[in-house]
């Protein structure tokens, strides 16, 4: 089964999915990471010189590859606007189980306090910012997601086991629905 991880920056999207992926034995791939590599820029970088439509192209192109190497039990954690983008939600349904790891935007803040590497959020009120992006979103996240995991205020260990058994569960009912 391949584990798919959307949510809001900071949500532990790839902290979570490299600790799925050792305790699952399976390998582990990260949008961003991947972009970054294969474009040879940091996001910040691609964002500057080619733009955000520029970004979303690549990460949907990304994840149309996976589909058709038929990439199979990965973990795969996404970039926060991914699965915003409406067409890549078939692919990602179509790829695994996707999971949304929601997250309250002062944990957000908390967490992304000083940080310098996203380019959305690099804005004088980024609390604002932080509040409106978020409510924007979420009915994306959840239209996108077969399961849901909430993570504020939950050590490590059992947002893991979450994410777990709730892929298993969502990953039998899709089998069962093919
Ligand atoms: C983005 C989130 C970032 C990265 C880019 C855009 C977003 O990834 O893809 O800066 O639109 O939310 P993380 O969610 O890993 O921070």
């Amino acid at each position: 089964m391949n584990i798919i991880l959307i949510g809001f920056m900071g949500s532990g999207k790839s902290s979570m999915g490299i600790r799925l992926s050792y305790q699952m034995k399976q390998p582990y791939i990260d949008t961003d990471k991947e972009i970054e590599r294969t474009s040879g820029k940091k996001i910040s970088e691609i964002f500057e010189q080619d733009g955000e439509p520029a970004f979303r192209q690549m990460e949907h192109d990304m994840i149309m590859s996976y589909l058709e190497k038929g990439v199979r039990n990965h973990v795969i954690s996404t970039g926060g606007g991914l699965a915003v983008n409406e067409d890549n939600w078939e692919p990602l349904k179509k790829l695994g189980v996707v999971v949304w790891l929601r997250i309250r935007p002062e944990t957000v803040m908390e967490r992304l306090a000083g940080d310098k590497n996203r380019p959305l959020l690099q804005t004088e009120d980024r609390e604002t910012r932080i509040r409106e992006l978020m409510e924007y979103r979420e009915p994306f996240y959840k239209g996108c997601s077969d399961v849901i995991v909430d993570v504020d205020d939950k050590p490590p260990e059992r947002i893991m086991d979450e994410i777990f058994t709730k892929a298993s569960g969502a990953n039998r009912k899709k089998k069962r629905k093919r």
